[in-house]
């Protein structure tokens, strides 16, 4: 098949909504023409660098990243279903790097898909380790056999982001508000019983984009401490979203958790299933940073550094 002519340009708000069709097809589900577009893409077009590969009947794919100081995440790279294989991917990277010029600290979520895997290597981002997408539709099987001595409490963003610095990972402003403005998200802080910081968890109720269970509860993402009991701040932390009687019968609880992490086993013992996985790729393993500074202690969140 000869490749299809196509020039990549910067995106602007008029792409939007054929780039979140394009997102859809790549999904592997048929689902109906999206109505509006995906407001992540608007935040990666005002906070960081969105371009679009356009052929002539349209766009036919587009790549995003989110520079934060020191440390750049690759968001997005999606091409039509038609036109992948034909170096449109690549293209696109090539694009955002150029026009972005990333330090050191570059990091991605990779899909299974291996040309998302063997495009990244090669910019730099080694694969480190799988993060698994985890959900549980079962409320009776949850590790809450009674309460842990965890204790769960509200902050606003602000604290939020401060907690989770202090803890080791780094969240910037602009993604906070961007989570505040667009999702109904509760910041939580769980201390130990001796009232220290041992976790913080963004906790989202529902989300209009996770096609396949938009009532479900996303926790994302989710920092300890080193040390800290992992089967206590689940137990903890599941007990306090089922005592806010806010989770739709039916609807999942959904945690993107590395393969390193202790939260594993004990999700796993919990019920939880494993539903998709991807693959952590960055360019130093002391540089993880801008999905998961330490993969044994971070649960990152999908879509934003
Ligand atoms: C992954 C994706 C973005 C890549 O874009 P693309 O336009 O299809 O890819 P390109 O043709 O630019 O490049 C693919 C590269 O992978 C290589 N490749 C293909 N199959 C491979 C395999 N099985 N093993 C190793 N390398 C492989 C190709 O040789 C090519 O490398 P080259 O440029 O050095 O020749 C695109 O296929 C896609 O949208 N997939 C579905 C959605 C998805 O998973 N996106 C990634 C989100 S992280």
């Amino acid at each position: 098949m000869a490749a299809p002519a196509f020039v990549v340009r910067r995106g602007q708000a008029s792409d939007l909504l054929a780039c979140t069709a394009i997102w859809q097809s790549t999904d592997g589900v048929s689902s109906p023409a999206p109505a509006n577009p995906y407001f992540l893409f608007a935040h990666e077009l005002e906070t960081g660098t969105l371009v679009v590969a356009e052929g002539a009947d349209g766009l036919i794919g587009f790549g995003a990243s989110l520079p934060r100081l020191d440390r750049w995440f690759l968001a997005d790279l999606f091409i039509d279903p038609h036109g992948q294989s034909t170096g449109v991917g690549r293209s696109l990277l090539e694009s955002l790097v150029d026009i972005d010029r990333p330090g050191p600290s570059r990091a991605t979520l990779a899909s299974g898909d291996p040309r998302a895997v063997s495009l990244y290597t090669r910019f730099g981002m080694t694969p480190r380790c799988p993060v698994f997408y985890l959900t549980t539709r079962s409320a009776d099987r949850f590790p809450v056999p009674g309460r842990t001595g965890v204790a769960v409490t509200e902050v606003d963003g602000e604290q939020f982001a401060r907690l989770v610095s202090a803890l080791g990972h780094r969240i910037d402003p602009v993604d906070v508000a961007y989570l505040a403005a667009h999702l109904d998200v509760t910041w939580l802080r769980i201390g130990n019983r001796s009232g220290e910081a041992v976790a913080a968890a963004a906790v989202r109720w529902g989300h209009p984009f996770v096609l396949s269970d938009p009532d479900a509860v996303t926790i994302a993402p989710l920092v300890l401490t080193q040390g800290a009991s992992a089967a206590d701040v689940a137990a903890g932390l599941l007990a306090w979203i089922e005592d806010q009687g806010r989770r739709p019968a039916g609807a999942g609880v959904r945690l993107f958790v590395p393969g390193p992490h202790p939260l594993l086993p004990v999700l796993l013992d919990a019920g939880f299933a494993i539903v998709d996985v991807d693959t952590l790729c960055a360019s130093d393993a002391a540089h993880t940073g801008p999905v998961a500074p330490d993969p044994t202690r971070t649960c990152p969140a999908t879509d934003i550094p």
